[in-house]
This record gives C-alpha cells, structure tokens and sequence, in this order.
C-alpha cells in the first residue's frame, strides 16, 4: 500500500492526552486539527487559552509561531492523511466493564472520513484486541480493508499528569501496529516530536503492556497499603517496618496511602479483569484493597475524635495526588464524602484547587479538633513545618493526622 505522506491529522478528543499531543505534533510541522465534541474545548484552542489541570502555562506553547500556523480546532472531523484517537476510556461504576462508548463513536465519528493511504492511531487505553476487534470491524465498513488500504496501530500514552508536555515527548513509547507496515507509519508519525525510544511491536501487546503497566502499580501499591493494615491490626508503626523492610537489598515496598485515584490506575487494571476473569485473580484483588482504603481512613479519622463532642475535623488535599490541581477518581473526596455522610462537621481545603481554596493550613486549621492531611501536598507540608506551633495553637484540640509515613 502506498501511504499518503503524513502532513495533515486530525486529533479526536482534546483533553490532557489530546491537547498536548496537538501541541507538540503543530510544533512540529504538522497541520492539525485538533476535534473535540465539547465546544467549549474547541473554543478555548482557537482562543489560543486552552489548558488543562497543569503547573505549566499552557499558553506559552500557544505563543509559538509553529502552533499560531498549525493549529487548530473543530466539533466535527475533518479530512486529514492520519487520524489519532484520544478519547476517554472509563468504566461501568457498577460493573467495572470498560466503556468503549467514546471510542467507538470517535471511531465512527472518522469513519467516513479515512481514505486510501491514511494512517489511523489509537492513543485511547484499549482493553485487549479493541484495535483489531472493535476499532478495524468500524472503519472497514466504508469497504476501506485495515492495513492494507489504511494502516491502523495502537500507540498507549504514559504521560504523568503534573509533568505531561515533557513526558510526552521524552518517553519511550509502545508503538503496535495491526501490520508491520502500520507499526513502521505509526513510528514515523510519532517520531517526529518523540525524542524517546519508539518500541515497535503489534497492535495487541501493546494494548496489553499499557495494561500490565497500571496493574503492576496498582498491585504495589495494594500490597503497601496492605502492609500498613497489617501494622495497624498489629500494633506497630507501619513507617518503621517499611523503612526496615527496604533496608533489604532486594525489597522497595512502597508508601501506604488513603487509597488509588487518577484517571488511569483505578481504571485500566480492570481492563485486564474484564476480559479473563478467570486467571486475574491478584490483579482484581488489588484493585479491591486500594478501593477499601478511604472507608478505613474515614474510619481512622472518626476514631481519632471519638471522645470529642461535636468535633470539627478539617482535611487537607483533595487531589489524587500531592502536587497536582487534578480531582479526578481522587480518594480524598472519596474520604471527605464518606466523613460527611457520618453527618462529621467537616471540611475540605486544597490550596492547589480554587473550589477548596484557603489562604492557608494556619487559617483553615483555627477551632479545628483534627487536621487530617489527605493529600500532603509540599504547600500544606512545607506550611506546617514552619508554622507547626502556630497551627496547633490555632486549633480547639491540636492533633495533626498524616496516612503515609514520613509526611509529618
Ligand atoms: N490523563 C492521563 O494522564 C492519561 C495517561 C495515559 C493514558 N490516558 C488515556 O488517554 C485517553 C484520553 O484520556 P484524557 O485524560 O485525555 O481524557 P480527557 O477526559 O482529559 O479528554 C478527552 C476528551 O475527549 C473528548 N471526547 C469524548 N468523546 C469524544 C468523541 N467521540 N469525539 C471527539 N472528542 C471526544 C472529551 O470532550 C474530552 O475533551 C484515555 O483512554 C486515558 O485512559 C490518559
């Protein structure tokens, strides 16, 4: 098959993966059209004042003259010699099986669209066989035959929110085609703004490496906040065991915390759960300890004011992470939520997000029986370390709660 030289693409969907993806690839010469089904998306990209939930400022990657020249958004694809599908990929809340619903209508959404020559990226996290399976089946129906008349891979992202405009280009990246010819397209495609190394394989394994990633961090993760259950059943400090434990050469337990939140590691290990139930038994219970964590938060902290009578607690951090303005799948509202579903006087501050605004820990702290740092964000740490004996004096009962060792 001869495919088109690559001067055109249409990225569908323009949130944290799609956005920085149109950025770099009109850095690079590219005309793109960056497609979102939400108007306001577009709008803030032709506005040249889009941003997500970063530290960066967006808007200097909009001040480049490549960017001005190249880029630009619309509700509705256009032609384009490839096509990159960034669409969310959720889960049924009830039943855990992915939703495939922004996929498949991304995907017929171009179908009409694809011609001879054109190359078709999946950039989504896929539960395994969605390219062969799900995706070719749909844009074949224009008669069009995947890889042979348009070329078709699977290219996961693995850019860590807080840091994605650099990750995006300096990570290695997983580059599986449905075809050799594909995987060879797609590594062009990417090549030309991705500075780390491009790993060819086929479209399937690269779906399942995207996967094995997150369940690997989850798992670690589960087992970490296992270890903390263990100590507190046990009555012993879950810090110093686990500082011990990784004094051996070949130990490195990670830190407990208040639970899995983001948008990926909550998500995807049940991508592989989904589809063999049977022989994912470690995975799917991993998944179940780090979502028991918050409600044995919630309940640590109730314990804590047990003794006091009507008790103010307030929490800090509400992101799903420190140092990110990012609230999504975050287990610290999961806590919150759950405090105040016991009818706790509680409340949430988060000096990152303008909705849990405070001017600072000492303010939010005052007539407080509990500080609970959900989130040890280095703003909230740092603050109380400097102004520790501040803070408790502000406080009704001075007791400040952290969940992973080492916060305070
Ligand atoms: N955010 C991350 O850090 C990250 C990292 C690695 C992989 N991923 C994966 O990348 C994919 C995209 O995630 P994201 O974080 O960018 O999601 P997002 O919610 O930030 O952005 C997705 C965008 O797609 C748009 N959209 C939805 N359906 C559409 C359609 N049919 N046509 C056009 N636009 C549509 C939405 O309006 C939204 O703006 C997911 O599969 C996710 O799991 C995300």
């Amino acid at each position: 098959m001869q495919l088109r030289a690559i001067r055109s693409v249409a990225v569908i969907g323009a949130g944290y993966v799609g956005l920085p993806l149109s950025l770099h690839l009109a850095k690079a010469g590219l005309q793109v059209t960056a497609v979102d089904v939400d108007p306001t998306v577009v709008a803030e990209i032709n506005e040249r004042r889009a941003k997500v939930e970063e530290k960066e400022d967006f808007e200097k990657y909009f001040r480049d003259p490549d960017v001005q020249r190249n880029l630009r958004a619309s509700t509705t694809p256009v032609k384009a010699d490839a096509f990159i599908i960034a669409v969310p990929t959720p889960i049924y809340e009830d039943s855990k099986a992915p939703d495939l619903r922004a996929v498949t209508a991304a995907t017929e959404s171009i179908a009409p669209l694809v011609e001879r020559g054109n190359l078709v990226i999946v950039e989504s996290t896929i539960p395994p066989h969605t390219t062969e399976k799900i995706v070719a089946p749909i844009l074949e129906k224009s008669g069009l035959k995947a890889g042979t008349d348009f070329l078709l891979a699977h290219c996961p992202e693995r850019i860590l929110p807080g840091n994605i405009m650099a990750e995006a280009i300096y990570n290695a990246r997983i580059i599986g085609g449905i075809n050799e010819e594909s995987t060879r397209a797609a590594t062009a495609l990417m090549g030309t703004f991705v500075k780390g190394k491009l790993l060819a394989t086929n479209a399937r394994t690269a779906e399942f490496v995207k996967l094995i990633e997150n369940s690997y961090r989850d798992v670690n993760v589960a087992f970490a906040n296992q270890v903390a259950v263990l100590c507190d059943e046990l009555g012993i400090d879950t810090g110093e065991a686990i500082a011990l434990a990784n004094e051996h050469p070949r130990v490195d337990i990670l830190d407990p915390g208040i639970g899995v939140g983001g948008h990926c590691i909550p998500v995807d290990p049940w991508f592989l759960v989904h589809a063999c139930p049977e022989t994912s038994s470690l995975i799917r219970a991993a998944r179940v300890t780090n979502d028991s964590i918050p409600a044995r938060t919630a309940a640590k902290i109730l314990q804590a004011v047990a003794d006091v009578e009507h008790p103010r607690v307030v929490c800090l951090g509400a992101t799903y992470k420190p140092n990110v303005r990012d609230l999504r799948e975050s287990p610290a509202l999961h806590v919150f939520e759950l405090l105040r579903g016991e009818g706790l006087d509680v409340s949430l501050y988060d000096p990152l997000v303008s909705e849990y605004a405070c001017d600072s820990v000492l303010s939010a702290a005052r007539g407080a029986d509990l500080l609970a740092i959900l989130v040890p964000h280095d703003l909230i740490v740092t603050e109380i370390r400097y102004r520790r004996g501040a803070v408790l004096d502000a406080m009704r009962r001075p007791r400040i709660m952290a969940f992973s060792p080492g916060v305070i």
